[in-house]
């Protein structure tokens, strides 16, 4: 059987991603989010590996992928998935991404739009930081800097939950600490950096007419449904789903609502596709 963990040395380090079912007619490539990797999507890869090509990579400095202090920009990250999409020779995919993931899927999309089927954000947005936030993510890199990333990740990864799953399930929770505890603290302060220093990509919504689509939850302080209503209404064709009393983690609170959207989501881009 074909091996489906691939690594290529991008800019210089390995970077690790899985890729299932290459057979399939369509690519959806899934992103994760800070601090996170691939492994996150575990319920989401069991729902769509059947019937899509997907690929998962761990982004640098994630998972099984090493930290890389060349990448300074969202831009640059954004590279990396091209290079992983001319490896496998793909012209065209669907890119999903949580929250950072979805900054990085917006920026390689405003870079190749041809590229692009549909673009889908969970728990993500295409507004840049508020002047607050940026003020916040400058501050999460000095208390990094001063008490490590793992003291950092202590608080700030409860917080990404909504109350009720969060009173339900303290080891996901726990669990998710434990393994952001193992990535380098460079690397969490090279995320928190590019997030904080990325654009305004709503002119995307205008530019680049594909389907989108907005998964925010009703306690999501991170991408609040507001901000995702409202973006949804600046593209030509989107779905949108606001979960019920999730956080900013609606593919692991409710994973079969989210990999339903998903399904959803992925057919509308099919049928679009055929009528073109
Ligand atoms: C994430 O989930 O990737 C981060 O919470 C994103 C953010 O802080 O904007």
């Amino acid at each position: 059987m074909e091996p489906s963990v691939y690594t290529l040395p991008l800019k210089g380090k390995p970077v690790r991603y899985l890729s299932l079912n290459r057979e399939a007619a369509m690519t959806v490539i899934l992103l994760h989010g800070f601090p996170e990797s691939g492994r996150i999507f575990d319920a989401q890869i069991k729902a769509l590996a059947q019937d899509y090509h997907l690929i998962v990579p761990d982004l640098p400095g994630s998972g099984n992928s090493d930290y890389n202090p060349q990448l300074t920009s969202i831009e640059d990250f954004a590279e990396i998935i091209k290079q992983i999409i001319d490896t496998e020779k793909k012209s065209q995919v669907v890119l999903i991404g949580h929250s950072m993931g979805g900054y990085i899927a917006l920026g390689f999309a405003a870079k190749y739009p041809a590229f692009i089927a549909g673009l889908g954000l969970l728990h993500s947005t295409a507004y840049a930081d508020s002047p607050e936030k940026k003020v916040n993510r400058i501050k999460a890199i000095q208390t990094m800097e001063q008490y490590g990333g793992p003291s950092f990740l202590k608080s700030m990864i409860p917080a990404l939950f909504g109350s009720s799953f969060k009173s339900r399930h303290p080891e996901i929770i726990q669990n998710l600490i434990e393994q952001g505890a193992r990535f380098d603290t460079r690397a969490l302060q090279q995320y928190y950096q590019i997030m904080h220093d990325r654009t305004d990509r709503t002119e995307l919504f205008k530019s680049l007419s594909v389907p989108y689509l907005f998964i925010s939850g009703t306690q999501d302080q991170a991408a609040p449904k507001e901000d995702l209503i409202h973006q949804c209404s600046m593209a030509d064709v989107a779905l949108i789903a606001i979960l019920d009393e999730a956080g900013h983690m609606g593919f692991m609170e409710q994973p079969d609502q989210v990999n339903l959207q998903l399904i959803h989501f992925l057919l509308l881009v099919k049928t679009l596709q055929s009528h073109v």
